[in-house]
């Protein structure tokens, strides 16, 4: 018997309606437009406002509309897994609440937290539960609601992040496509460079870390580039030299968007052209577990069957990793 690969079978998102702009930007804290194109890439990114709204309801939508699309009844998904950041809540599991409300009644259901490479490591975990035979329809989504946890005071974070959710489906795959190889690492060093101190068991919520702004993102943006660029390129040369693939082979390169220039730097060690680097972080900044299946939303349209991707993101912990698969359809 051929051995079962994991596919990507059908595509889904949802962004929330309003954008913030670089020029709405300006007029909170003091940065501009030139700032932020030049140094991040990033022109706009979406906020979802409203009362009582978390990441799972950019996931609820995300994965309605991939089950739309695909026509698929939710019955038949076996199992949900939510990548995010900014679960709705610390104790009851937010998958389990997107899988009830999409209707995936036959599913079992969980969240995985690695920051910004939470979709990246769930692309693992979705493919070995196929390649298992035990499984046959995994829906992997990654959302984040960024907004809940940036401070609109300080100029170095406000500017980068952004809300969405994407939905992927996993199916098995007899020819062979789907996933291939991965290289995923992580670094708890990293943990003092890009966090939000309180409200986790270490220091939880209080009058005083709620007064100091210790809810918020920190991060120290120079060392976080710097670890972004050498090991996303490091795990992208390796994988390619691994599989065996130059850069005449890839035909994608799917990077977690967090900077323009960190994916450039990731592109150009590679050797690849600009045509084969999937971006739009102008439109949506980072989204943080969003960013890998929002792109294969844009650029659904663009995929052929075979092509060669590679995935690849970083982020706090540090975690970071690449993924080798070939497309299905
Ligand atoms: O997804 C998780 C992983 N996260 C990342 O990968 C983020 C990685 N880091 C970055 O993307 C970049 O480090 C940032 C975009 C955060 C910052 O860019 P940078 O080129 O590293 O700037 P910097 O922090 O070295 O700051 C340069 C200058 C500073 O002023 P001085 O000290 O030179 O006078 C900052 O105070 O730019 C200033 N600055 C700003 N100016 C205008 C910092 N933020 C802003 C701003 N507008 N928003």
């Amino acid at each position: 018997m051929s051995k079962i690969t994991a596919a990507i079978t059908a595509v889904g998102k949802y962004l929330p309606e309003y954008i913030l702009t670089n020029e709405e930007l300006e007029t909170m804290v003091d940065t501009n437009d030139e700032w932020i194109t030049t140094r991040t890439g990033i022109k706009e990114r979406r906020i979802l406002k409203g009362e009582n709204k978390g990441s799972s309801f950019l996931g609820i939508n995300a994965a309605k509309d991939l089950l739309q699309k695909k026509e698929l009844d939710p019955k038949e998904i076996d199992l949900v897994i939510v990548a995010t950041a900014t679960p709705d809540m610390q104790a009851a599991s937010t998958a389990a609440y997107v899988a009830s409300q999409i209707g995936a009644s036959n599913a079992f259901s969980f969240d995985l937290e690695s920051a910004c490479s939470s979709f990246l490591f769930g692309m693992s975990v979705a493919s070995r539960y196929i390649e298992s035979g035990r499984y046959k329809k995994v829906l992997l989504i990654g959302a984040d609601k960024n907004s809940s946890m940036i401070d609109y005071t300080d100029r170095t974070t406000c500017i980068i992040f952004g809300d969405g959710a994407g939905a992927v489906l996993f199916e098995p795959n007899e020819e062979g496509y789907g996933f291939q190889d991965e290289i995923l690492r992580t670094d708890g060093k990293g943990r003092e460079f890009l966090k939000v101190e309180a409200g986790g068991s270490v220091l939880p919520a209080s009058h005083e870390t709620v007064d100091n702004r210790q809810h918020f993102v920190k991060q120290d943006g120079k060392s976080v580039f710097k670890n972004a660029v050498f090991n996303m390129s490091d795990v992208c040369e390796r994988i390619m030299m691994t599989n065996e693939l130059d850069n005449e082979d890839i035909s994608w390169l799917v990077a977690h968007q967090a900077n323009k220039r960190i994916i450039e730097a990731t592109a150009s060690r590679m050797k690849l052209e600009d045509e084969k680097v999937m971006m739009n972080i102008h439109k949506y900044g980072n989204t943080t577990s969003a960013t890998l299946p929002l792109l294969l939303n844009d650029y659904e349209d663009q995929l052929k069957k075979g092509d060669k991707l590679i995935f690849t993101a970083f982020g706090g912990g540090f975690s970071w990793g690449a993924i080798y698969l070939t497309w299905a359809y």
